[in-house]
């Protein structure tokens, strides 16, 4: 089967195989050797391309209220790359943000993967990143059990993005101010990590909206129906997401199969949604994890291109 070579890339990335290690990278290499000079049919390279290329999205993003000199600006949402040792999401990841012309991008976590074992695939993709554009970062449920989350934090630190776990930080452009808003993931209270410099756990609870008319807030939180539930308390204008991987598979007309914590039919997998008097927009994410194989479903760099309501 020509396809095998890919299969076996996307069920080796995918975790399915985490309880055999040792060859995956050897294995990989013979089955694209064997495998490598034969075409591929139509029906096969539309599975390799929808597997493996990148959506960069631009969406148009009304603002409520919007100050003006933040009209046309352009948030990146990276997110769930579960970037593999071998780096090949990391590499096509930096050439869509790249691409996408960001003045800022909002990395919403989910960024590590079981099968690496180390932090060192991170120190340079995350130097990368922040060489493109100002970048801030919030971690994901699966970043905040990897083994290696002291590491983790230590290169997001060297490479000079802020890790915003229940922290905001602001940038001016002309007389306009963002304030970006990045809340830990529930795993932390789950797994009792404490994240504060003085070792407590937050209080989301004291997070309120900016009424500043020359600023606007963006939330940066993991898991698409948690960052729903906090627009829907109203104030703030914005938030961003992922973890939904877009609902792994998607249907004819874009319905989302299954998201962990929405269940099946997951309401929030994709794209922009309004939200009390917000905007939600959820990356369909980059990697893959549990479920290996994305269908109708490619991976995802949406690019928030802000303007006013
Ligand atoms: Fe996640």
């Amino acid at each position: 089967m020509k396809i095998a070579p890919y299969m076996e890339r996307m069920i080796l990335d995918g975790g399915l195989l985490r309880q055999r290690p040792g060859d995956d990278a050897a294995r990989f290499v013979s089955h694209v050797n064997e495998y490598r000079d034969e075409p591929l049919t139509l029906c096969e390279r539309f599975f390799v391309w929808q597997n493996g290329r990148l959506d960069v999205e631009e969406i148009d993003t009304p603002i409520r209220s919007l100050p003006k000199d933040l009209e046309g600006f352009r948030v990146a949402l990276v997110s769930d790359i579960h970037l593999s040792a071998r780096m090949q999401r990391g590499e096509e990841t930096l050439r869509g943000a790249a691409s996408a012309k960001p003045d800022l991008i909002c990395m919403l976590g989910d960024f590590a993967d079981g099968h690496t074992k180390t932090a060192e695939p991170y120190k340079p993709f995350l130097r990368a990143m922040a060489g493109i554009a100002p970048c801030v970062a919030v971690m994901g449920n699966n970043d905040y059990v990897c083994s290696y989350l002291g590491a983790l934090r230590e290169y997001y630190a060297q490479a000079g993005i802020p890790l915003l776990e229940d922290e905001s930080r602001t940038m001016q452009r002309g007389a306009a101010r963002i304030r970006v808003i990045g809340l830990q993931d529930a795993n932390a209270f789950a797994y009792n990590i404490p994240v504060r410099r003085d070792g407590t756990m937050s209080n989301v609870s004291t997070i309120a909206a900016s009424d500043d008319p020359a600023m606007i807030d963006i939330l940066l939180i993991h898991r698409p129906h948690r960052a729903a539930r906090t627009l829907a308390q109203g104030g703030f204008a914005m938030a961003m997401a992922g973890h939904a991987h877009g609902g792994q598979w998607r249907l004819p007309g874009g319905q989302g199969l299954f998201s962990p914590g929405q269940g099946l039919f997951p309401k929030y997998t994709s794209g922009l949604y309004q939200v009390g008097g917000g905007m939600l927009l959820v990356g369909r994410g980059i990697g893959n994890h549990e479920f290996p194989i994305r269908i109708n479903n490619r991976p995802h760099l949406p690019v928030a291109v802000l303007g006013r309501e």
